[in-house]
This record gives C-alpha cells, structure tokens and sequence, in this order.
C-alpha cells in the first residue's frame, strides 16, 4: 500500500485512520488500530455513563492506551462537547500526540493545541471550511462526505465531489472518510487525490469495538437503503433506519422547532441507548451509507489485513 505524507505527518505505517465514535470508539479498539498499523482514535466519550467524569476517564483512557499500544493514536474532541475547554486542557497535560477535532470553529483550540506541540486535524465536509481550517493552522483536513455515519456536514456534498475539490484547494494532506469500507475505497478516495482515508462504520463491526452487539449486527444486516439523514434542521446526522429515525423525519416534515427535536433526542442519550445499550428501538445507531456493504463482523486485524493485502491487486486491476 502506498506510503504517503499523512503517514510521514502522524508517524503511522498504512494512511488508515480509524475515526472518533461518540461512546464506542474504545480505547481498546484504538490500539488495535494503531498496533495493525493506522491510526486509532479514541473518543473521550467511550465507557462514560451518566456518573462518570469525563476528565479522570480520559486521563484513565490515555494511560491505557499506553500500554496497549506503543505506536501513536489520538483523540477525537468535538468541539461543541460541554467541558471542553477542560478536555483540550487534560490532552495538552497528559501530552498526547495527535488530536483530531471536529463539529466546531478550528480558531477556538488549534493555537493552544499546536503551541503544545500536537498535531491537529480537523474535519471538514466543504472546501471554504478546509481553507478556513488550514489558515488557522492544523496539520491536515479530514474531509467527510454526507455518506458517512454520525454528523454531516450542511451540504450534503458526497466524498466524491467533496475530496478532489479539497485537495485542489489546500496544501495540507487531505483525509477523505465517508463510504469507505474496504481497498476499493481506499483506492479510490487516494486517486482523487487524498492522502489518506478515515473509516467509522467498518470498525464498529469489530470484535475490539465495545458498541452493543444488536448495533454491530444490524450494521451487518444493514442494506445499501437502511440508513437515513435525520435532523437537518439541527444538524444532519446519518442513522440506521428505526422508529426514532422515523419520529424524527415525522417531527422535521411537520415543522417540529429545533427545541422540540433537541429534546426529543437528548445531547446523544438516543445515540448512547442504542450503541451502548443496545436498543435500536427507543435509541440510535449513527451509522454510515457503507453498511450495506459490511458483512461480518472481524477482528481490527482482519480489517486492516482485509485492505492492505487487496490494495495492490485492486490497483493492478486498473491498468
Ligand atoms: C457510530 C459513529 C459515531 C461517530 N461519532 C463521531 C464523533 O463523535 N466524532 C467525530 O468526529 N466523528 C464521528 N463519527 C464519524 C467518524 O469519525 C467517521 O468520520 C465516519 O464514520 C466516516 O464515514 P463511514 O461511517 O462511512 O466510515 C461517527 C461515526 C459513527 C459511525
């Protein structure tokens, strides 16, 4: 596989970034990304209940990743999480390397995370915010099609118009995610011209993601048509397909107040219930257009192994 700048920039082996989950992307998931030669990120989020406190977890969760893991991993912080002025303080004293920042304005944090030497990446799904992004300094622009799962951009632009626009318009390395599951797509999203790619729903359905195992399976038994965009008057968010999508494309279509929805959803409580918890029927599952392609769930390992080894014969095969 290609070794290419991203892989210079954050010091991994293939241009694979396993992105931030909101309650599932586990530490242990993490390391395992980072150990098969990626990028794991860990989201602050994972293993929190209602009592926890979301600084002392994080601090636990870098410390374990530490002896998991001896590669380099990040985190993923997105930006509109309350404390989070308290988080980007505990990443910059525990001196993790890389944090990847999304959902929010790159100027509020990036100065503050660069001064304390941590590379940053932010996500993007527009080329004025790529250029936005790299004028006030991160590293490089992750930019996310409305295919993937979990909150979209305004647009709706496809990582496949969305990454070559990106690439033509920024000097930073461009991760494209979004719709990217196996060597095909990583193939692809590297012709049009990114550095790398940033997959979420492939590593849902993997044995080291602590997500609830009815979400891991209705993710294999997701069709190409089984997920949806809700809430895009507060925020488009891809979902699997469920009565809770349905209430809230009910709510958008008779003119429910962005209030009325927020409360319906509570701040990712659906989403905690039907990832963690496991009921897909009062919760949620973000959940990317791909799954419909996922068929089993793997090992991290096999993953990896699955796209590293098929890379060369898919390339082979264009010529
Ligand atoms: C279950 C789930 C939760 C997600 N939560 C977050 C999050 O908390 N922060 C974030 O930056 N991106 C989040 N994402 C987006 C992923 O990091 C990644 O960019 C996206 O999944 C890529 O598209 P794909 O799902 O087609 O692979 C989430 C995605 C999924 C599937």
């Amino acid at each position: 596989m290609n070794r290419t700048r991203l892989c210079d920039l954050l010091g991994i082996q293939f241009p694979i970034i396993q992105g931030g989950m909101v309650w599932i992307a586990n530490v242990e998931l993490a390391a395992a990304v980072s150990n098969a030669g990626g990028l794991g990120l860990i989201s602050h989020t994972a293993g929190l209940d209602k009592s926890s406190d979301q600084i002392a977890s994080l601090k636990q969760q870098i410390k374990k990743a530490r002896s998991l893991t001896s590669k380099p991993f990040g985190i993923n912080l997105p930006l509109q999480m309350p404390g989070i002025e308290d988080l980007i303080d505990a990443v910059i004293s525990e001196k993790v390397g890389i944090v990847v920042t999304a959902a929010g304005n790159p100027a509020t944090f990036t100065a503050q995370l660069k001064e304390a030497g941590i590379k940053v990446l932010h996500v993007v799904a527009s080329v004025k915010h790529a250029q936005s992004a790299e004028k006030k300094g991160v590293d490089a622009v992750i930019a996310e099609g409305y295919e993937a799962g979990g909150h979209n951009g305004l647009d709706e632009l496809t990582t496949f118009v969305l990454v070559p626009q990106v690439a033509d318009a920024v000097k930073v390395p461009v991760v494209a995610a979004g719709g990217i599951a196996d060597a095909r797509g990583v193939v692809a999203a590297l012709a049009l011209g990114a550095d790398g790619v940033q997959m979420g729903t492939r590593f849902v359905a993997t044995t080291e993601c602590i997500a609830h195992q009815n979400f891991k399976e209705a993710i294999v038994k997701a069709s190409d048509t089984d997920t949806v965009i809700t809430g895009r008057r507060i925020g488009p968010t891809r979902i699997l397909k469920n009565p809770v999508a349905e209430k809230l494309l009910e709510m958008e279509s008779a003119g429910a107040s962005a209030e009325e929805m927020v409360a319906f959803i509570g701040l990712e409580s659906r989403s905690r219930l039907g990832q963690v918890e496991g009921d897909l029927i009062n919760g949620q599952g973000h959940c990317g257009a791909i799954a419909g392609m996922i068929k089993e769930i793997q090992s991290v390992s096999d993953v990896m192994q699955g796209i590293i080894q098929n890379y060369d014969a898919v390339v082979r095969s264009l010529k």
